[in-house]
């Protein structure tokens, strides 16, 4: 079946974040919401039916997932990333969020650190304080509008100056890797995550891979799961997988966290328990319908996603060249360089918000390196990208 992605869908009045938090956010109902991760495109067919086959039921009591939930994981992992999983490694959580909390609530002692590589996604870190830990940041590199790992950087963390395993220095337990990466939208190649993977092992941290945008990606690029690169790997993290923003299903609460060492599962689920909630019982449905039938819909998401992002570049390119955009190889976010407006953090944010009313995330909350920087959420009707960028270009040219 054909999907029309041009049309345009009001989310007034759907309890949606995203739309309906604009006034309180932006300080304006006209300001174009650009922001937080879901798309403004309804999703696959059969996830609806699935979803509304299951309400005709009228008992949604606690949810168990059963072993056809189960498959459909390890048959995605397989099938899209020649990634064989055994079915005891999955753990069910309402989110990739609240599993980072318990990750780090498992596998840490508070005063110890947890690295983290900025700008990225800033609920790492509140995963890591939370418990008490501290924030160790291996801050990426930009080089040539491209960002890298710096990896004597993410080495020389665990072994600070001064002697090394001084008494006072915070151990470092593990590793929170964004793959590929919000905002910056890098896909880790396979030889990236080799050498951090290694420094991470032979360091004794473990990795927490979040890898919950792994099927969006743009042309010429594939996912790598951390865990698929050696049963080393495998043993030494955890990976947060969901179908929520592949599929923009992020309101039904089902993800799946795939931990294939037995004692870091238990203890995973030890320090889950109470805490997070089973998934949630039509995510489920929802999760295993996308997995299973919802390719012929990403197929075409995928496509009109980059013809969005060479509609944006090119909108850049030519119109508002001060604006430079970091191109992504995944995720639908998109970095854009807004250093060369030569303004400050407050005038950056007022353009956009009060002059041009698109609703941009702006880049300092992903860390300090981000300042300068804004993120674009381009998972909309062209449409609506187009009024976003004519309304930011004559923002700048009034400026
Ligand atoms: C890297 C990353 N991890 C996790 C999430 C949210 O995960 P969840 O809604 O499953 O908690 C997002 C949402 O934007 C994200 O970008």
């Amino acid at each position: 079946m054909k999907y029309d992605f041009d049309r345009l869908v009001d989310r007034s009045n759907t309890d949606s974040s995203k739309w309906g938090a604009v006034e309180t956010i932006f300080g304006s109902r006209d300001v174009l919401p650009m922001w937080v991760a879901d798309m403004d495109f309804p999703i696959a067919q059969p996830i609806t039916e699935a979803l509304r086959k299951r309400t005709e039921h009228e008992i949604y009591g606690y949810a168990q997932p059963p072993p056809s939930v189960i498959e459909a994981v390890t048959d995605r992992m397989k099938r899209k990333f020649g990634w064989t999983i055994k079915p005891e490694w999955i753990v069910f959580t309402p989110g990739v969020v609240p599993a980072l909390h318990a990750a780090v609530k498992a596998f840490t002692h508070p005063g110890d650190a947890v690295i983290t590589q900025e700008p990225v996604y800033h609920p790492f870190w509140s995963a890591v304080t939370a418990n008490g830990c501290l924030v160790v940041n291996n801050q990426l590199k930009l080089i040539n509008g491209h960002y890298e790992i710096d990896y004597d950087g993410l080495e020389s963390e665990f072994h600070p100056k001064g002697g090394g395993m001084m008494a006072s220095a915070p151990r470092i337990r593990m590793m929170i890797l964004c793959n590929p990466h919000n905002p910056v939208g890098r896909v880790w190649s396979k030889e990236e995550l080799t050498r951090m993977g290694k420094i991470i092992i032979r360091n004794d941290a473990i990795m927490v891979s979040d890898e919950i945008h792994c099927e969006l990606l743009f042309k010429g690029f594939k996912h790598v799961p951390f865990a698929s690169i050696s049963e080393e790997f495998e043993q030494h993290c955890i990976v947060g997988m969901a179908p929520s923003k592949t599929f923009n299903l992020a309101g039904l609460s089902a993800s799946s966290i795939i931990i294939p060492n037995t004692k870091l599962r238990d203890r995973f689920n030890a320090a889950r328990a109470g805490i997070l909630p089973r998934p949630n019982i039509f995510g489920l449905v929802a999760l295993e319908a996308a997995y299973r039938y919802g390719d012929e819909w990403l197929g075409q998401l995928l496509e009109y996603l980059q013809g969005n992002l060479e509609f944006l570049m090119a909108y850049f390119g030519e119109k508002i060249p001060k604006i430079k955009v970091i191109k992504p190889e995944g995720t639908y976010l998109v970095w854009l360089d807004c250093r060369g407006l030569g303004m400050d953090e407050m005038s950056l944010r007022s353009l956009m918000r009060e002059k041009a009313k698109v609703g941009l995330e702006d880049g300092h909350i992903f860390g300090s390196s981000g300042s300068g920087f804004q993120r674009m959420n381009i998972a909309c009707p062209r449409v609506t990208l187009e009024q976003a960028l004519k309304r930011i270009e004559q923002a700048v040219n009034e400026c």
